[in-house]
């Protein structure tokens, strides 16, 4: 077997076997990273678990036969795509049983890995493999070494974002993890984050998601099992230039390797390959009516629930400040079984002014001149798409790691502005904030700021520039180890 640590003996090309986290938030960078290293003249085994496999067949309208990377293969990219079962049948709803279901990875899906890797080895035993794997999965490390594969990580959000889980111990020190929930502190002991304030702090830090599974898992990766610690390298999803102190401090401990914003990175601009788990709507036929820089574009990502009171909130501040608009309304946006969540007679109201779709093609709409700003939950593929289209944001964080992107966003590049001060929201500070988007000085500088970053995020792309640099010093490396 001349397949990981000894990469250098090999005289194969490097063959990444990589199992996409199963969100997507996650799926979108994972599966155009895929793209730029197949594309780098890497070999891959990209592999989806079955459940997410149906799901990306379910909305092209296709047999469960979907072959991811057939258009990529067909462009003489070497790209093999698979399924692992996570352990459930597919009809198994994850998101009604998500305590069973992520009890279940964390427990058992590891050794249907160790097995499924195990077994990619045997067939192909003189490739050059390499493991890359999601930050958040719980096992890489583990298994690279059992396997004697090159361990690299891929994580998906914010250098700023990582830097704070990579020190949960200094966090623990100083009585800041777990963190209580209502105390405002200023943070200054975090290597290569000048300042953070408590409440920029990610939620599952705090003491009152002490029972959550995300917690749990970002203890067991950065702080228990210690996983990313262990990893050969690490690519991240930000840019050299934005993330400058924290990526030089992270750099001091393990190799770091800002390749992004990698959705953009490849030059592939057609949909070639299936990422969307939902069917989009078309949505280009109504904002091509749309006079430019007129409509609000709001989408709270894929994944986060709020209130029925606050989509109602925001509802009424949309049809109230005039502005003609574009609304993901996911079916499960709010967190209860209302399925009538949007105020009676809203959409007789709306009539032409606004269009709520359930999913949409998120990029296309950003890049359309109709849009003037996005409502944003300020995920992190949110956030970068925002600013490579050059679109101001309106700022509403509800989990994960989007209060602390928001805090880069808002307080950082001054590229967005707060939705509102508290959780709550009020149909007034709706129409306030959409009003000071859309003109007037907030809206010229916000403008001003995001030209200068999303000019930042084209220059690490370019040929030369510092993401496509660090891509091919991480292949450089890599091959050596
Ligand atoms: C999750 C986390 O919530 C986020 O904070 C983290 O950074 C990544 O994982 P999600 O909430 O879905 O992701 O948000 P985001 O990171 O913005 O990713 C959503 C993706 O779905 C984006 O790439 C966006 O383009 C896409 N999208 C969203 C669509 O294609 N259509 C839509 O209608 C809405």
């Amino acid at each position: 077997n001349q397949s990981g640590k000894n990469m250098a003996k090999s005289s194969q090309k490097p063959h990444a076997i990589m199992i996409a986290f199963p969100f997507q938030g996650h799926i979108n960078p994972s599966v155009n990273l895929v793209m730029k290293l197949a594309s780098k003249g890497c070999a891959i085994t990209f592999v989806h678990t079955e459940f997410i496999h149906q799901m990306l067949s379910k909305s092209q309208n296709s047999s469960s036969e979907l072959d991811l990377f057939a258009e990529a293969r067909e462009s003489g990219l070497d790209i093999r795509y698979t399924t692992i079962s996570d352990g459930f049948p597919v009809e198994f709803d994850r998101f009604l049983h998500s305590n069973e279901y992520w009890e279940s990875m964390l427990r058992d899906f590891p050794a249907r890995v160790d097995e499924f890797v195990g077994k990619i080895i045997r067939s192909d035993p003189q490739s050059a493999y390499f493991l890359i794997a999601d930050t958040y999965y719980t096992w890489p490390a583990t298994i690279a070494r059992k396997h004697n594969l090159v361990d690299v990580s891929f994580w998906t959000e914010p250098a700023l974002v990582f830097s704070i889980a990579y020190h949960l111990d200094l966090l623990r020190e100083n009585g800041h993890f777990p963190c209580k929930d209502n105390i405002e502190e200023n943070l200054n002991y975090i290597p290569g984050v000048s300042s953070i304030n408590t409440r920029d702090l990610m939620p599952f830090l705090k003491e009152s998601s002490i029972t959550t599974m995300e917690q749990k898992v970002v203890v067991k990766i950065f702080d228990v099992d210690e996983q990313v610690k262990k990893a050969d390298f690490i690519l991240q999803n930000t840019v050299q230039e934005l993330e400058f102190e924290a990526i030089s401090a992270l750099n001091q401990k393990q190799p770091i390797y800002p390749i992004g914003p990698i959705n953009f990175s490849t030059g592939f601009t057609k949909p070639a390959i299936s990422q969307n788990l939902w069917a989009q709507t078309d949505t280009k036929t109504w904002l091509d009516s749309k006079p430019s820089s007129s409509v609000l574009y709001v989408s709270f990502g894929s994944l986060v629930q709020t209130s029925k009171q606050i989509i109602q909130e925001i509802a009424h501040g949309l049809l109230l400040s005039k502005v003609s608009f574009l609304w993901v309304v996911r079916s499960d946006i709010v967190n209860s079984n209302d399925t009538d969540v949007l105020p009676l007679g809203f959409a007789d109201d709306v009539k032409d002014q606004g269009l709520i779709v359930q999913w949409c093609n998120q990029n296309m709409v950003l890049s359309h001149p109709a849009i003037v700003g996005f409502m944003t939950h300020c995920g992190w593929n949110s956030v970068l798409e925002s600013i490579w289209c050059g679109v101001p944001m309106i700022c509403y964080p509800l989990s994960s790691d989007q209060p602390t992107n928001r805090k880069l966003v808002v307080d950082d590049w001054k590229i967005g502005i707060n939705l509102c001060d508290g959780e709550l929201v009020t149909r007034e500070e709706v129409v306030e904030k959409i009003d000071s988007t859309r003109s007037g000085t907030v809206s010229d500088g916000l403008k001003i700021e995001i030209k200068k970053v999303r000019t930042i995020l084209q220059k690490a792309l370019a040929v030369d520039g510092s993401s496509e640099k660090n891509f091919d010093q991480f292949l450089k490396d890599l091959k050596a180890k």
